[in-house]
């Protein structure tokens, strides 16, 4: 980091961490301790992974918790302390501020302010989500805590709301649940429009006109994938079964999510009459386009049951390869671009979007694979375009398409 270089991919990241580090205004320590003792707020934006129940791992909360309870020993001021992972409700003030007391010898409140402020940024569009936040979500201990994180988004001109602690831990969970459940509203009726010959992108789009609704996360596909869907739907789903809540539409998200890639599968299945012995070309490994993240990635899903279903797969990702790679031993070609992955393929398949993907163009389909049909699990491609030039053009949520 202070080379300027980001340890993932996110688009326009390394300009900016390169920017600030040569202003001096961004500089990365592994000594925890050092970093806050010589700074007024601590945000902890630590992972918190599924453990194997659905549960999230608190282990990364926990260590790091103790390192800045430990600096606070030695600071003098008052120091405010923000949790930004996302964490089941009460892990602020049942973890954090007893862990922080504890190795601080200090007191919240008196010594110390404490916030949870959730972070709702997307990845493959982090650097303009973190600048243009639609809200700032602050949950505080006391006024004063609140004061000072609202005082550090100061230049951000979006709606701040206040609240307590435990009501901020919950409206991550709850933002990123009412998403997925979106998400997989129009994956559940994109299967009934495939039975009634009707386009669930024209759907989606006549139902997201209503402005009580509008028309984002409403995109059919192959499934939501990614480090934080699947992981807080089932985090919440599995609190809320501790605590005895039952949750019938939670359960159901993740279960139709299981199902859209194997449901995918079965169109490709439909394209070509079989799998056995065809070789597909597969255009996306990531769980969505402008990041080379494959946690969670319906790509893994999808890949297994092709080679179940007896086929070979040669994939293509601008960024992803690396990561998908680590994921699955099985026999998959990786290329470096597209054209060796759709070149002598039975056909292609869409798993994620990306620009490089999208550019491809129906003559490119039909000079390079053994047969033009394409079945894309995003609607990548204009289907006139496609169909109109040749292309036998599939995908989720659609069905015959006239052009
Ligand atoms: C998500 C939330 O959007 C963000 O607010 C939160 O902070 C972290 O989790 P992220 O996982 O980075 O962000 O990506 P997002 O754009 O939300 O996509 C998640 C998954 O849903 C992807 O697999 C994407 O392909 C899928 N998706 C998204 C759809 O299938 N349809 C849609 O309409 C939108």
């Amino acid at each position: 980091m202070n080379r300027g270089i980001p340890p993932f991919y996110e688009p326009g990241l390394e300009d900016l961490v390169r920017e600030m580090v040569e202003k001096g205004m961004l500089s990365g320590s592994t000594d925890n301790v050092d970093a806050v003792r010589q700074s007024y707020v601590t945000f902890i934006c630590v992972g918190t992974p599924s453990l194997p129940d659905g549960s999230a791992d608190l282990s990364a909360i926990e260590a790091s918790t103790r390192d800045v309870g430990m600096a606070l020993n030695d600071v003098d001021g008052y120091h405010v302390v923000v949790a930004k992972s996302t964490i089941p409700p009460g892990t602020t003030e049942n973890l954090i501020l007893t862990t922080l007391e504890k190795y601080s010898g200090k007191r919240v409140g008196v010594d110390f302010g404490l916030c949870m402020n959730p972070e709702f940024l997307r990845q493959g569009e982090a650097v303009h989500d973190s600048l243009n936040p639609d809200r700032i979500v602050i949950g505080e201990y006391d006024k004063k805590s609140g004061d000072v994180v609202e005082y550090t988004y100061k230049d951000y001109d979006c709606p701040k709301m206040r609240c307590d602690i435990k009501a901020a831990e919950l409206i991550k969970y709850a933002a990123n649940s009412l998403l997925a459940t979106k998400i997989t509203f129009a994956n559940e009726f994109s299967r009934i429009c495939e039975k009634f010959d009707v386009d669930v992108y024209e759907v989606m789009k006549g139902v997201g006109l209503d402005f009580r609704i509008n028309p984002r996360f409403l995109n059919a596909g192959c499934g939501f994938g990614g480090s934080c869907f699947p992981k807080d739907v089932n985090a919440i789903v599995a609190l809320a079964d501790c605590i005895g809540v039952e949750t019938p539409l939670l359960d159901s998200v993740l279960y139709t999510n299981k199902l859209q890639p194997m449901h995918f599968v079965e169109l490709i299945k439909d394209a070509v009459g079989t799998l056995d012995g065809k070789i597909v070309a597969f255009l996306g490994l990531s769980f969505k386009p402008n990041t080379d993240d494959t946690r969670a990635t319906r790509a893994l899903p999808i890949i297994k049951k092709l080679y179940d279903e007896g086929a070979k797969v040669k994939a293509y990702d601008p960024k992803a390869t690396k990561n998908f790679e680590r994921m699955t031993d099985l026999p998959v070609e990786y290329y470096e671009n597209w054209e060796e992955a759709l070149r002598n393929a039975d056909l292609a398949v869409v798993q994620s979007d990306w620009k490089e993907i999208r550019d491809i163009e129906a003559d490119d389909f039909k000079r390079l694979l053994k047969n033009p049909i394409v079945v894309d699990g995003r609607r990548t491609y204009e289907p006139n375009v496609m169909i109109s030039k040749g292309v036998k053009y599939f995908g989720i949520g659609w069905n015959n398409l006239e052009i």
